[in-house]
């Protein structure tokens, strides 16, 4: 039996809203090992809230219930700041959906990359600098050294992406969650950074939750797809066998994805009278 990094028991989370309470994530249940999961579903299926409540991210009044969401033995529901702060980078490492709302607005992009490092690895700046730069490069970034000074809104969207990618990856977390991180880059590109992010996977034992709308990448790329619809995971499979899926929410997915091969005169839009029963 693999070893688990990462195990989500019945996990709930209710945002206070001026009209009540919304349940925004509805008994989440999946575990996971070094692998990497894919997390697809639509826009506002919860996605991105669960992989926040992972880092405990989500404040008060938003209630966050689970009977467990453990990192190897250690229980992340009731940890404080000191205890995130060892946790957080170092052990768990989350590239955001927007790197602009992420990144620090007044401080150089390598200065914020180095200070990832120096957080976690007792190394000197010079150090910190030489690594950063290095992994300015396996992130495919031109010309490092004048990235390495430019500040986040002289950067486009896709270098923004890959500045992300090499913060959280310098520290080599153990495990990495990847919110729609290639989703700004060019196919070459994505290829490369994903060839970089299965090569931690593989040499270094990191997990990873890949979080993406497009379904042909999931299951090319990752080893099991989790399917949210509305807040639950309403199915799961090895990520080969994601387009022989039989349950009715996923097939209605896959019918969205425009195809090369078979030409439709009209995409399909999902039909969600049927998918009543999932709600
Ligand atoms: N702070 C908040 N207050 C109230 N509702 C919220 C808040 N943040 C998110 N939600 C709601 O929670 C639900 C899940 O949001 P989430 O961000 O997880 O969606 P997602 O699956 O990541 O979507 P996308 O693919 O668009 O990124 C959505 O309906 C969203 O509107
Ligand atoms: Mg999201």
């Amino acid at each position: 039996m693999q070893k688990k990094i990462l195990t989500i028991k019945n996990l709930n989370v209710t945002f206070s809203t001026p009209k009540g309470p919304f349940h925004a994530v509805k008994d989440i249940n999946f575990s996971m090992g070094v692998e990497k999961i894919g997390v697809v579903g639509e826009s506002g299926s919860g996605k991105s809230i669960t992989s926040k409540s992972v880092l405990g991210l989500l404040r008060k009044p938003t209630l966050i219930e689970a009977d467990e969401i453990s990192f190897h033995d250690m229980d992340l529901r009731n940890l404080d700041n000191t205890q995130w702060r060892k946790i957080r980078g170092r052990k768990i490492s989350m590239i955001m959906q927007d790197p602009h709302y992420s990144l620090n607005p007044i401080m150089s992009v390598g200065k914020q990359i180095m200070e990832s490092y120096l957080t976690h690895h007792k190394v000197s700046k010079t150090e910190a600098k030489a690594k950063t730069l290095e992994m300015l490069e396996l992130v495919r970034i031109n010309n490092p050294e004048r990235v390495f000074d430019a500040y986040p809104h002289e950067i486009s969207g896709g270098m923004g992406q890959r500045i992300m990618i090499a913060m959280m990856l310098i520290p080599q977390p153990e495990l990495l969650i990847a919110d729609e991180p290639t989703s700004a880059l060019d196919v070459s590109v994505q290829n490369q950074i994903l060839s970089l992010i299965n090569e931690m996977v593989t040499r270094r034992n990191m997990g990873l939750i890949f979080i993406s709308h497009d379904l042909n990448l999931v299951s090319r790329f990752c080893d099991r797809v989790l399917i949210m619809y509305r807040g639950r995971i309403v199915d799961e499979c090895p990520a080969s066998e994601l387009h022989a899926s039989k349950h009715p929410y996923t097939q209605g997915l896959l019918n969205c994805v425009p195809s090369l091969d078979h030409k439709k005169k009209r995409l399909e839009v999902l039909n969600r009278e049927k998918l009543r029963s999932f709600e």
